[in-house]
Parts: structure tokens; C-alpha cells; sequence
């Protein structure tokens, strides 16, 4: 999950990090109130940021400067609403200006490739990390083990070529940062630019944070990091049930067991769709897993039903560890448990059952005779099967 940029300022002033003071508005009025709030303070200028989960605001007309509260308000009226590579800006920063003298760039990221964390920082910040020549940068790898402490963060501000001045603010800064990023089980923890301001003083102007989800269960706090206007009300519904799904957008439910069938029954089924009016394409991915038990099956089928643009939902299983004598059990509780809360399955449902004990599986869907559900025996028939359906419900 990657952070706004006021958010990771939050973060990093709660490690001490230097930032500059500021807050987040929505309205052009809140930006005009929060800019009276700093002006009154003594601040000769104030920015207006553009909070989209992208780079290069400032090049895309999403950072300003205003000399006094009726600018900010008018610069917040041009940024709110803007589109920043496909971002819109629902919300803006109104921090205090920084008079600066040098921008640098700082950051710590996990390194894949190399097994290893990496600290990149360089004496030409503000611009794209990307534009900076290799030779400009000091790429220095941390050992997990042995962190970064006083030394070794100074160790990377000189080799960064940071000027003299700068030096103890940005060691303090940089351990800091090293905090963070392992406290907070970040990716990436990026500051560009890291400034030397007119008071000769080291801040973070600019912040990004990726945090690593998989390590979401030890980080409870990060939850209400997550971006809730962003989120599909269905992914966001499926997560809190621990399902694995993706909303697309066509109008064929989609449940398999295993990422890979799943991948192929999408593709298959937008094959087979090519044939019928509309040409009916998958209205999601939804994998049930190993262990398809009925709980997961009806939590499934709920989730795929709540899409109004679901026309027909394909049942795609291979049996292995989980026998298809119990994916079809599965299915029947499902119903009954749907049923038991009022919400009928009210869409035609096409079963295939392959692999392990399959004959049984489709004995129990034929002994229970659920309404609207058909079994198929191939995967390639069952798909054009639930496209055809998709079709003439569209
Ligand atoms: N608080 C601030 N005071 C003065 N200038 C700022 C401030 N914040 C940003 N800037 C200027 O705007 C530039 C772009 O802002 P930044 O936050 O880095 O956005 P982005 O990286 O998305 O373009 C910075 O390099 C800096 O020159
Ligand atoms: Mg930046």
C-alpha cells in the first residue's frame, strides 16, 4: 500500500523527522482557513499540494505557491479536481513554504534483485530520480541485521556529497528514517526533496511510503492508512472476507479454485463470449483456494451476486486436495445458507466439476436440483455455456 504524501509526513514527524507544518483540505474554504492559520503564524509564503498517489505533481501544475490566504484559496479551486496521470485530486496539502537553498534525495528501498535493503541519496535532488545520471548517485546496501545507526547514516550523507552544513541534520534525519522504515515494515521510504532551507536546517518537503502488506497482521494501526474512497466497495467487501478477488468489468461471475484456473477461466470465457450478442466478457476473478469449504463457497457466491453487472456466474473446479465431493457439498450450503439470510442465488450458475471425485460431485448437484444451477463437463463448454447465459440475461 503506498501512502499520500501528507500521510507519510504524519508518519514521519511521529518518528521526529523535521517536516514542514501543515494540514489537508478538501474545499477551496478549508484551504483558505488553513493558510489564514499559517500566515497569522509568521509564514511568508504557503504551498498548496496536489494528494495523489503519483509523482511529478509539481511538473503537472499540482504544487503551488501563494503569497496570501485568497491565492491559496483560488490555487486550491484550480488543484482540487484536477487529473494528475489519471489521478484526480480529491484533496490538498496547505503546508508552510520553505525558503530553499538545495534540494537533495534520500531514500530507502527494499532491493529484490540483490536480497538485500538499499539506501539510494544524491546531492541532486528535486528532480526524477530516474534523470540523474548513475555516477551522481551514492547507492549504498544496508545490512538487515546491523540497521543504520549515527555512523552509518553519516557514512551515506557524505557519500551522498551533501554539503558540510547539512551533514548533522541529514544523519539525524536519515536514522530517523531508518526507524520508520523498519518499524513500519515500509518497501520504500522516499524523500524527494530533502532540503537545506535558509536557516541552514535539513526537512523532508516530500514524502513516499510503500508499505509491505503482508505484513498488515503485526501493523493493526496501518489500516486506517488505506484509502477507502479508492477502494471497490466489492474488493474491499471480498477482502474483509479473506477472498482473493478483482472486480473486472464484464458480466460473467467468475469462481475457481487456484490462481492458475482461475487466469485460464477468465481467458476462456472471454474467448468463448466472442460468439454472443455483447460478446459477454468475465465480471471477475474470484479464487476460492484449497480448501473450498461451504462458507467460503457462499461468501464467494454473495460477493458475486452483489455485482449488479453479473449475468451468470461460472463455477470452474478442479478437484485435488479439495475433492469435488466437497465443492459440491459446498455449493448445496451455500444455497441453503444464502437462503437461511434471504438472498437467493436469482442468477443461472454453470458447474464444472473435474478431477478428484468428480462423478460424486455431480452426483450431489443432480440429486440436490438447486434452481438455475446446470452442469457442463468441459471447461471450454461450461464457458460458452456461461456466456451464452450472460447474453440473453443482458
Ligand atoms: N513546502 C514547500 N515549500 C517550498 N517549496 C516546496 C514545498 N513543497 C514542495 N516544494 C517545491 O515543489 C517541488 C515539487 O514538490 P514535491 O512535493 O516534491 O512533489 P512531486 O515530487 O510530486 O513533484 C519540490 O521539489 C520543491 O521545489
Ligand atoms: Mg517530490
Amino acid at each position: 500500500m503506498d501512502l499520500f504524501e501528507h500521510q507519510a509526513k504524519e508518519l514521519f514527524a511521529s518518528y521526529g523527522v523535521p517536516v514542514p507544518t501543515g494540514k489537508v483540505a478538501t474545499t477551496p474554504a478549508e484551504a483558505r482557513a488553513i493558510a489564514e492559520e499559517l500566515f497569522a503564524a509568521g509564514n511568508k509564503k504557503v504551498v498548496i499540494k496536489a494528494q495523489v498517489k503519483a509523482g511529478g505533481r509539481g511538473k503537472a501544475g499540482g504544487v503551488k505557491l501563494a503569497d496570501d490566504a485568497a491565492e491559496a484559496e483560488t490555487l486550491a479551486t484550480q488543484i482540487l479536481g484536477m487529473d494528475i496521470k489519471g489521478h484526480t485530486v480529491h484533496k490538498v496539502l496547505v503546508e508552510e513554504g520553505s525558503a530553499i537553498k538545495q534540494e537533495f534525495y534520500f531514500s530507502f528501498l527494499l532491493d529484490r534483485a540483490n536480497r538485500t535493503f538499499l539506501t539510494i541519496a544524491t546531492v541532486e535532488g528535486g528532480v526524477e530520480i530516474e534523470d540523474v545520471p548513475h555516477d551522481q548517485l551514492a547507492m549504498i546496501p544496508i545490512n538487515a541485521l546491523e540497521g543504520v545507526d549515527a555512523a552509518k547514516a553519516r557514512e551515506i550523507a557524505v557519500a551522498a556529497r551533501l554539503p558540510e552544513v547539512a551533514l548533522d541534520g541529514a544523519t539525524d534525519i536519515i536514522e530517523k528514517l531508518w526507524k520508520v522504515f523498519v518499524s513500519e515494515d515500509a518497501t520504500l521510504v522516499e524523500v524527494n526533496p530533502l532540503i537545506l532551507n535558509a536557516a541552514d536546517e535539513v526537512r523532508a518537503l516530500d514524502g513516499k511510503v510503500s508499505l509491505d502488506e503482508n505484513a498488515a497482521f503485526r501493523q493493526p494501526k496501518q489500516a486506517e492508512l488505506e484509502d477507502k474512497d479508492a477502494a471497490d466497495p466489492l474488493e474491499a467487501a471480498a477482502k474483509a472476507k479473506d477472498l482473493n478477488y478483482v472486480k473486472l468489468d464484464g458480466t460473467v461471475g467468475i469462481i475457481g479454485n487456484g490462481a492458475g484456473l482461475v487466469m485460464s477461466t477468465l481467458d476462456v470465457v472471454a474467448y468463448a463470449g466472442e460468439e454472443f450478442a455483447g460478446s459477454p466478457k468475465p465480471a471477475n476473478f474470484l479464487d476460492i483456494g484449497g480448501g473450498a469449504s461451504a462458507e467460503v463457497m457462499a461468501a464467494g457466491l454473495e460477493i458475486i451476486l452483489s455485482d449488479p453487472a453479473v449475468k451468470s456466474i461460472f463455477v470452474n473446479v478442479f478437484g485435488g486436495i479439495t475433492a469435488c465431493d466437497a465443492v459440491a457439498n459446498g455449493i448445496v450450503s451455500a444455497y441453503e445458507l444464502l437462503g437461511s439470510k434471504g438472498e437467493s442465488v436469482d442468477r443461472p450458475l454453470v458447474v464444472r466439476l473435474d478431477g478428484n471425485n468428480a462423478e460424486l460431485g455431480r452426483q450431489i448437484l443432480n440429486d440436490a436440483a438447486l434452481p438455475g444451477v446446470e452442469q457442463v463437463e468441459t471447461m471450454d463448454d461450461a464457458a460458452r455455456r456461461a456466456a451464452e447465459l450472460a447474453a440473453v440475461g443482458a
